[in-house]
This record gives C-alpha cells, structure tokens and sequence, in this order.
C-alpha cells in the first residue's frame, strides 16, 4: 500500500489530524503533505488518497479547491480515497455545509472510490485547539481504509 495524505491548514489543527492519519498506516505507508507542496509525481503509484482541509464558510481552503480541479480527469480511477475536515460544533455551521463533503465530491468526479465516509473533526474554538479525543478519533478513522 502506498498512501497519501493531502492537506491545508490555516491554524495547525488540520495538520494534526493529517499528521495522525498518516501516522496510522502500517510501516510508515502513508505521507502527509501539505497542499502547496504537493506534485504531479507524488500523486503517480498512490493506491489511497485522503484529502482534509479546515471548513471555511462550509468549504475547503481555495488551494485545497486547486489541487482538486488540477487532478487529471479520470486519473484516480484505481485509487481508493478518503475525504476529511476540521469543523466547529456549533449548531450554525451546519447549514454552510462541510468541506469533507465536497472534497469528497471532487474525488469522486476525478474517478476515485471511496474508502471511507467524509469525516469531519472538531475545533474547540473557531481557530482550535482540536476537541479531546479528535487525533485518536482519527487514527481509528483512518484504520478503517489504510488497514
Ligand atoms: C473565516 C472562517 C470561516 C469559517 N467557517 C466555518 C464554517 O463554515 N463551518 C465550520 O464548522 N467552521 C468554520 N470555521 C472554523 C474553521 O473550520 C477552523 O478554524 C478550522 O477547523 C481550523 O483548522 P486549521 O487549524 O487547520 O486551520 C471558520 C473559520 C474561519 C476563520
């Protein structure tokens, strides 16, 4: 299994949690990096792609947006991929939406099969700290499609 964790972060919270989800993959298998020093070859031999950025007015970050549209049409067709987000409790953000849910739709437009369900984290604050308990939530999270 090769697997790849892209991610953007404003606050590190984001981070965190792609941190911890690579962390869970067997044998140091996956690799975390943020969205903006992501390439073309890092995403070439990857089996597992999971994508998270912090919800922001109910969607991903613009860069988390760009690395989506840039995926080639059609090129995760054999790649299993996993969606995720930090996001607040509070009632209100609920009706923005979320951004696990349109990364998720983006992968899926590029061809790729879902692993798992969006997941999204929760922030204490709107700039964090993460809740108790959310990396391990993750680590568990990310068990379930890294194996
Ligand atoms: C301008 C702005 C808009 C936000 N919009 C939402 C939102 O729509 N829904 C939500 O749950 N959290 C929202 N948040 C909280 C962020 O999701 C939170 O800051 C993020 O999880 C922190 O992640 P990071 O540390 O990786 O940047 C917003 C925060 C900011 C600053």
């Amino acid at each position: 299994m090769k697997a790849l964790v892209v991610y953007d972060s404003q606050h590190g919270n984001t981070e965190a949690i792609a941190r911890a989800i690579a962390g869970a993959a067997p044998r140091g298998a996956a690799r975390a990096i943020r969205v903006g020093n992501v390439n073309a070859a890092d995403l070439k031999s990857v089996d597992t792609l999971a994508v998270g950025s912090p919800t922001l007015g109910g969607r991903p970050t613009p860069a988390i947006q760009r690395f989506l549209d840039g995926i080639p049409a059609g090129s995760l067709a054999q790649v299993r991929v996993a969606a995720f987000d930090t996001r607040m409790s509070m009632f209100i953000a609920k009706l923005f939406g979320w951004a696990a849910d349109r990364i998720s739709t983006g992968l899926k437009a590029k061809g790729g099969l879902p692993a798992a369900k969006p997941e999204g984290f929760i922030v204490k604050g709107r700039d964090g700290p993460l809740a108790d308990g959310e990396r391990e939530r993750a680590a568990v999270w990310a068990k379930g499609f890294l194996g």
